[in-house]
């Protein structure tokens, strides 16, 4: 589903930002430099098989393999060296002043999302998916979950494992609005090729919008938005009405179908891993659903997000993910299926 590595120019060749430019620069240097000495390796064989008497004597004389032998791969080396790790560590500056941050946790297979304020409280979180603004560098904050997984927007950045009981940090800026697929890069696993997501980059006003737009459902459910602390400081929050308060979006809930949809969710067992804010499902084992309506894509960037592929999920998972941690819903019917998803797809 996620085009994260392929198509026409490919994505490490196309930058969307500075920090991919970067890579880009040094991936093209690199294959400059490296047909270069292609070229000079078959022009030396040419001479030493076919060449004038003259040149082979030079070719295999003292000088020629000095130069070439060792100051020639020493020199360039050396600079390459210098090259990559000044690069690397442009990529993982830590913050600066005002960068947005960002916690990406990698677990076997998908994406923890969590955006944190200034202070780096969790304020929101979302699964395989991340929302950037344009024009600002971002500092992703990666850890992992379980073993060592990867984190690689070619589009946007260059790419970093996330090692579990570390923190490793990398930059990542997008200088145009689009949708940038990215990937685990390190084989973590049965699934490591289903373990995508995508990045979506908005014009400045476009983001703040969106990021608005989630926080206002979040506080107008009476939530406290951090995940650690019960009720958010200041102002008295609900927090002890938390699990009986039921407001999801526009409050005109009360269709029959929804409420069956919703009390199946909480009665099958979903509720236990799956987090949707503002009803009593608070399970942390599993991607956060406040927001899965609003995803692009499901079961880490393998199917486009619709009521159907969210109906196939939720009954078959296991056929289409073998070995991931959600069990096949297979004891539901298909009424009952289609019902969860529709509530589902109203998790925005
Ligand atoms: Cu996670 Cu490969």
């Amino acid at each position: 589903m996620i085009d994260a590595l392929w198509g026409w120019p490919p994505p490490v060749l196309d930058p969307a930002g500075p920090y991919s430019g970067k890579v880009t620069t040094l991936a093209w240097s690199l294959f400059g430099l490296g047909a270069f000495v292609t070229l000079v390796v078959v022009f030396a064989l040419w001479v030493a098989i076919k060449g004038p008497d003259k040149w082979k004597a030079k070719l295999g004389g003292e000088r020629a393999i000095l130069l070439g032998g060792v100051a020639f791969p020493g020199v360039v080396l050396t600079a390459l060296l210098v090259w990559g790790l000044t690069l690397t560590a442009s990529l993982t500056e830590p913050i600066h002043g005002d960068e947005m941050r960002i916690r990406v946790t990698g677990e076997m297979w998908w994406f923890r999302v969590q955006y944190l304020d200034p202070s780096g409280a969790v304020v929101m979180e979302d699964a395989n998916e991340i929302h950037i603004p344009v024009g600002r560098p971002v500092v992703l904050e990666l850890e992992s979950a379980d073993v060592i997984h990867s984190f690689w927007v070619p589009h946007l950045s260059g790419k970093k494992d996330m090692i579990p009981g570390r923190r490793t940090l990398l930059r990542i800026e997008a200088d145009r609005p689009g949708e940038f697929g990215g990937v685990c890069a390190e084989y973590c696993g049965r699934q490591h090729a289903l373990m995508g997501f995508v990045a979506v980059a908005h014009e400045d006003d476009d983001f703040r919008e969106w990021y608005a737009e989630r926080n206002e459902r979040l506080v107008s459910a009476g939530l406290d938005i951090t995940r650690q602390v019960e009720s958010s400081s200041g102002s008295g929050t609900q927090g002890s009405e938390r699990s009986t308060v039921t407001r999801t979006g526009a409050g005109a809930n009360t269709n029959s179908g929804q409420q069956s949809g919703r009390t199946l969710f909480m009665q099958s067992g979903c509720a236990a891993c799956h987090r949707v804010a503002g009803t009593e499902a608070n399970g942390l084992a599993g991607p956060d659903l406040t927001h899965v309506g609003s995803r692009r894509t499901l079961g880490a960037g393998i199917l486009p997000n619709n009521r159907g592929t969210l109906i196939g999920w939720i009954g078959d998972s296991q056929s289409l993910k073998p070995g991931n941690r959600m069990p096949s819903y297979d004891m539901l019917n298909a009424d009952e299926l289609e019902a969860i998803a529709i509530w589902l797809e109203q998790q925005k």
